[in-house]
């Protein structure tokens, strides 16, 4: 293949220079320029530069030339591949859709090369060739984790790294999907920088996605989360992909979520739920079963929030853990939660509540490796906080949910039903909501749904009001010093 012209481009002002600089002499930025191609590529080769974007826009155009009127298109549902694993179905909308490129990114270990080996080895037990590129281990290595999940080895494998190469053995091979592990590892040999740089990664995107795009044929790119939390550094790639997947978890536990961040073709926000087993990743038809399923029975700390993941309700426990500092400066740690939103609330139940805890270290976390970001955690997180400094456990069967204003106020949130559901289908029997929400909710038979309208009531419901809170601040200060 003919050597093409390469170029360094500022990416925020657009300058064009003959190498590389670590500052851009047009803007002053520092470290946005990148290298790209710009000769244009011979027919099997796809986009270059900008390409991605550009070639299958061009792709696009190509089909459907002429304008005509919205109402006289037909939305044709996409013949979707179904993958066999019903979670990654379900967040992808119900499955693969042809010559659509989906990446698939995440922290590394959490299981993105699994989910791929397994999905193609689903794919090549129906028929359909499957073709896994691999670029970060040898075919022994990913004979080895084959063997681990007993899946079907007609599963092409091809060791390479150099896109141009790739491109040629689609080319020639036609596999009815190709997963790429991982677009880091790929290098074009049109560009000078090294694999995994800005300008590589994007180049070999371009090249691949104008590939699939051309052939109709899926492909699967695995990429890793960079330090920042980004895919492949700034974004580079979700712009010139259809889907982009997270996968997340907390790796000790067995437990991840993939969330479809987003989607050309389904909803997006939807997630998937997996458990790592021994034999690779298995789908969890009841999350909440498993989540909540190491719980303590009557610890104090300990609150259980149904959450909304997507659109599907998520029982998750929400612990806390109040003891006296030894610090100046005592200190508030949270994990899976927002810490500025833990401040808030502890402000908060300062100010409403009389709950002191300016000499208290305060922890915060949702069990699992789950994250919550949604409001409606707040009256979980002031319950959990209230119970772990009064060392009183919150009665067994109870949930909650519901927003807390800086007044004190409880606000309603959505999906209040379908929280109440999930909550009495896991066996809970009392749920505290907004008041707003109890008036209009229709609870489920068996359950209790209890309105407070601000977190003094909550307070009362739970520890018996303002004045009963601080007489057991006194009482634990003077006792063991421990809460409160
Ligand atoms: P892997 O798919 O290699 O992660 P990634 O490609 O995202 O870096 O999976 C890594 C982890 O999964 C590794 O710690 C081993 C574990 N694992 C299991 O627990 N069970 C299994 O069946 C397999 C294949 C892996
Ligand atoms: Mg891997």
């Amino acid at each position: 293949m003919a050597r093409a012209r390469t170029v360094f481009v500022c990416q925020q002002c657009g300058a064009q220079f003959a190498k590389w600089l670590g500052r851009c002499q047009e803007c002053g930025a520092w470290e946005t320029v990148v290298e790209e191609s710009v000769a244009p590529r011979p027919a099997t080769g796809g986009g270059g530069g900008f390409g991605g974007a550009r070639t299958s826009v061009a792709i696009a155009a190509q089909r459907a030339a002429k304008p005509r009127a919205l109402s006289a298109v037909t939305s044709e549902s996409h013949a979707r591949i179904r993958t066999g694993l019903e979670e990654l179905d379900r967040v992808l909308g119900g499955g693969i859709v042809p010559g659509s490129v989906t990446l698939l990114g995440g922290d590394p270990g959490i299981g993105k090369s699994t989910i791929g080996l397994q999905v193609l080895a689903e794919l090549a037990k129906g028929g359909l060739t499957a073709l896994y590129v691999s670029g970060e281990e040898s075919p022994e290595q990913v004979k080895l984790r084959a063997d681990r999940l007993s899946c079907n080895e007609s599963v092409l494998i091809l060791p390479e790294t150099c896109v141009e190469e790739i491109i040629g053995h689609v080319a020639a091979t036609d596999p009815g999907i190709v997963l790429i592990d991982s677009i880091q590892t790929m290098h074009s040999r049109e560009l000078t920088s090294a694999a995994g740089s800005v300008g590589q990664v994007r180049e070999c995107a371009a090249a691949l996605v104008a590939q699939a795009k051309s052939t109709g044929k899926p492909m699967l790119l695995i990429g890793h989360v960079t330090k920042e939390g980004t895919i492949a550094g700034p974004r580079v790639l979700e712009h010139v992909v259809d889907t982009v997947l997270h996968f997340e978890g907390d790796q000790g536990g067995g437990l991840r979520l993939l969330r479809a961040v987003k989607n050309r073709f389904g909803p997006t926000n939807e997630v998937g739920v997996f458990e790592m087993g021994e034999r690779g990743l298995e789908d969890v038809a009841n999350p909440s079963a498993v989540l909540l399923a190491e719980r303590p029975k009557g610890a104090s700390g300990s609150a259980v929030l149904p959450t909304i993941e997507g659109t599907r309700p998520l029982l998750v426990e929400v612990q806390a853990l109040c003891t006296r500092s030894a610090l100046a400066m005592p200190r508030r740690t949270t994990l899976g939660l927002d810490a500025n939103r833990v401040a808030v609330l502890t402000a908060i139940v300062d100010k409403r509540a009389g709950l002191k805890l300016f000499e208290h270290d305060l922890f915060v976390s949702v069990a699992g490796g789950i994250r919550v970001q949604e409001p409606a955690a707040d009256l979980a997180i002031i319950a959990a906080i209230g119970s772990s400094a009064s060392d009183t456990p919150l009665p067994e069967g109870l949930t909650l949910f519901g927003e807390v204003g800086l007044a004190g106020e409880v606000r309603a949130v959505r999906h209040a039903e379908t929280r109440l559901r999930e909550a009495h289908k896991l066996g809970f029997t009392r749920a505290v909501v907004p008041a707003a929400t109890a008036r209009q909710v229709r609870a489920p038979d068996g359950l209790d749904v209890q309105g407070v309208a601000t977190v003094l009531e909550l307070w009362t419901a739970l520890f018996g009001g303002r004045r009963r809170a601080a007489a057991a601040a006194s009482r634990q200060h003077d006792d063991a010093g421990d809460a409160f």
